[in-house]
């Protein structure tokens, strides 16, 4: 058997996108004469992926991160370039594809609404035949896992978001697919979920020996589960390799969020020179005015003391709120095009 479960190179999808013109006016003129442009959705990406592996793929929106999922899936064609996936080319073969893999798109669900629970599986297992002994297993161990059996009698349409996306991921797997994409599978859920669907992840691939991929904007995703990731701007891979040199690049930079309303414009231009003076690394403190009087800073702890920075803020400025956050994906981004993670 091939190691490699995912081969994709020069993986390319552009759409074609009427640019629409404003107004009546516009309306009319788009009649006669109309206006396209290419969004680069997934722009020449090569990447290839182990059997058994949990890739991450993160990045900011419209990134391109459901676009390669749908073209991993065989949902969209590509524009050019060419992935294989177990052996299959998603989009051609996806007749047989489809009973190869588990997907589930975070804001879609593909039980029946109005069926309960486990009715919902029994369908999916007459539709993927799946052998009695395995569906027993597969729902034994979210049983272990999770407690499913609470939910079997709940029509899908009065379960919670959290209990939804527990019972998509269960039924995305009942068939023993070798590989499962998951489209932001914890986007929206509070931290007690999320514990558990990372939970869930990490047992069907460490039990199952199942590949998983998953998009997130969630760096705890990544930080939990992933061994390795992808991260995508613009549709191109920016950088791809283990967590742990991401983590050591960008783990201790933090974002500060200050409320300078109450203050000037100019007074809040002022703060950077301000920085300046006190802090002898100050090119290593990005600020950013946000525009609603909120400004942002951004610094890599292991050079600049946050608290010291912030006693400092507190002490020139009228500063109404704040805020401390992880590094943006934004903020990685533009650093890792300055060699961040050379
Ligand atoms: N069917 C489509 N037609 C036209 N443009 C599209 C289509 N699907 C996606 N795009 C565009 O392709 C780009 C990538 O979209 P995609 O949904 O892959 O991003 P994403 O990384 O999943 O973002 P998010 O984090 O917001 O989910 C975006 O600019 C989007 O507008
Ligand atoms: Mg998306």
């Amino acid at each position: 058997m091939n190691k490699k479960i995912i081969e994709a190179t020069g993986l390319t999808r552009h759409f074609r996108v009427l640019e629409r013109r404003e107004g009546l006016s516009g309306a009319f003129k788009d009649l006669f004469s109309r206006n396209y442009r290419t969004v680069k959705a997934v722009d020449g990406v090569s990447f290839s992926v182990d059997r058994g592996e949990i890739l991450g793929l993160i990045g900011p929106n419209g990134a391109g991160k459901s676009t390669t999922i749908k073209l991993l899936t065989g949902v969209l064609k590509p524009t050019a370039g060419g992935v294989t996936v177990d052996g299959f080319v998603p989009f051609s073969d996806r007749r047989r594809y489809v009973a190869n893999i588990g997907v589930v798109l975070g804001q879609r669900s593909q039980l029946w609404w109005n069926l309960p629970v486990i009715e919902s599986f029994k369908v999916l297992k007459e539709i993927y035949r799946v052998p009695d002994a395995v569906y027993e297993r597969n729902l034994k161990l979210f049983n272990d896992l999770v407690d499913l059996k609470r939910h079997y009698h709940t029509p899908v349409r009065k379960l919670s978001l959290g209990q939804k996306s527990i019972c998509d991921i269960a039924a995305s797997f009942l068939h023993d697919p070798a590989l499962i994409f998951l489209d932001e599978p914890t986007i929206g859920l509070d931290v007690s979920v999320k514990k558990n669907v990372r939970k869930i992840i990490r047992t069907l691939n460490r039990e199952l020996g199942t590949t998983i991929i998953i998009t997130t904007h969630d760096t705890g995703d990544i930080g939990n589960l992933c061994p390795r990731l992808i991260l995508i701007d613009k549709g191109t891979i920016v950088y791809d390799g283990p967590t742990a040199r991401f983590n050591k690049a960008f783990g201790s930079f933090r974002t500060l969020h200050l409320d300078m309303s109450d203050m000037g414009e100019d007074e809040r231009g002022a703060l950077e020179g301000r920085l300046a003076g006190c802090f002898p690394c100050r090119e290593k403190i990005s600020v950013r005015e946000e525009g609603d009087g909120w400004v942002t800073l951004t610094l890599n702890q292991d050079e600049v003391p946050l608290l010291d920075v912030l006693n400092h803020c507190l002490k020139t400025c009228r500063v109404k709120d704040v805020k401390i956050e992880d590094i943006s994906l934004e903020e990685v981004i533009i650093k890792s095009y300055e060699g961040a993670l050379a």
